[in-house]
């Protein structure tokens, strides 16, 4: 059984956080909110709670997870930084923590390699949402917490995605009402380049922009991850499957000037950015829904995106859901990349 605790906003919830953290410490699964999307959290010390979280989300075991640290200081127990990158990670953590920002680090010995899946490195963030890191701090060890859906599925933005997703099969879930951000954390790799000078992997787009590390690092983008993982190169692209993100029912982005040609017979539902369009006010649709109505706003549509898509993905009226494109810069790239991937052929 599923049990649903509401976050105060207006306390300090330390009790709650230390329930939460000692259900933790007794191998629970605790669905837990960021600003991002909310996670599913397990001890990441504990190979058996974590080897749960695979289990819950139906999740292949080479796709790694990222721990939960309280704060930046934490990171130093879990990582192993080469000298020649301690500065830019100083600089990133100092920057952009408690944030959406993952870093892709050398791990310590001490994270289990089921965390991993193997890999010598770990993905480690502070997360702004003080549930948490609340419960992170009661629970004195990181949280290893993906997004708390199943898996391929579209990314909890509210604790009533995360029971219909996963309810049942985690003890606990934390609501602390409607994420932030909206979108999953952005994901970088702080490497050497040729000439032994630090830069930057980008190797998910999210809420922080490229244009934030505009000023500080290089950053150069990762090959195309949008393709499936293998058993045999996890080292590559884990987790960045080309069908992710994805509702139940087909989706078709229309990449910008791309024409929409409905098939007759067909239920539409369209999934607008402003609402305002032509193709919005003319087409024969069963639903219209706005990321950003009237206004455009991409942090707007960023927060309403999964929520939109889990309605239309839930009205019987609709077959077939249409998305428009966003303007692809900003936050609209990241935005951009979970449409591409929703819309992407299941595998
Ligand atoms: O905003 C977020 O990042 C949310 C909240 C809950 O923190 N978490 C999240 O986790 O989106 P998840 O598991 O859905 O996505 C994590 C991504 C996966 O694509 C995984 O492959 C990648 O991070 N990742 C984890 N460890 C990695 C590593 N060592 N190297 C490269 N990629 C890694
Ligand atoms: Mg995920």
């Amino acid at each position: 059984q599923t049990e649903l605790f509401e976050v105060d906003p207006l306390s300090d919830n330390r009790k709650l956080y230390a329930r939460a953290a000692e259900a933790l410490g007794a191998g629970a699964l605790v669905g837990i909110p960021t600003e991002t999307v909310y996670g599913l959290g397990a001890d990441a010390l504990n190979p058996e709670a974590v080897a749960r979280i695979f289990e819950a989300k139906g999740r292949p075991s080479f796709d790694p997870l990222i721990i939960h640290v309280h704060h930046g200081s934490e990171v130093e127990k879990y990582t192993a930084v080469p000298e020649g990158l301690k500065d830019l990670v100083h600089t990133l953590a100092s920057r952009f923590w408690p944030g959406p920002l993952t870093l892709v680090l050398p791990k310590a010995d001490i994270i289990p390699d089921i965390v991993t899946s193997g890999l010598p490195t770990v993905a480690v963030r502070v997360s702004a949402h003080p549930a948490m890191r609340g419960v992170a701090k009661a629970l004195g060890r990181p949280i290893a917490a993906p997004s708390a859906n199943r898996f391929g599925h579209i990314s909890p933005t509210s604790a009533s995605a995360v029971q219909k997703e996963l309810g049942g099969s985690i003890e606990m879930i934390l609501d602390a009402g409607a994420c932030s951000e909206g979108l999953e954390s952005t994901i970088v790799r702080p490497v050497l380049d040729e000439k032994g000078k630090p830069s930057l992997e980008l190797l998910r787009e999210g809420p922080v922009t490229r244009e934030q590390f505009r000023n500080l690092v290089k950053v150069v983008r990762r090959k195309p991850s949008c393709r499936p993982v293998s058993e045999e190169s996890p080292a590559d692209a884990p987790g960045q499957l080309t069908s992710h993100y994805a509702p139940r029912k087909p989706m078709l982005l229309l990449e910008p000037g791309e024409n929409f040609a409905p098939v007759e017979g067909v239920k539409y539902g369209l999934l607008s950015y402003e609402g305002t369009s032509a193709l919005a006010r003319e087409g024969d649709w069963a639903e219209v829904v706005a990321m950003s109505p009237g206004s455009g706003r991409l942090a707007e549509a960023a927060v309403r995106l999964f929520a939109l898509m889990r309605q239309m993905d839930e009205n019987e009226a609709i077959d077939v859901i249409v998305a428009e494109s966003v303007p692809e810069s900003g936050l609209g790239r990241a935005i951009m990349d979970r449409l591409r991937r929703a819309s992407a052929v299941r595998e």
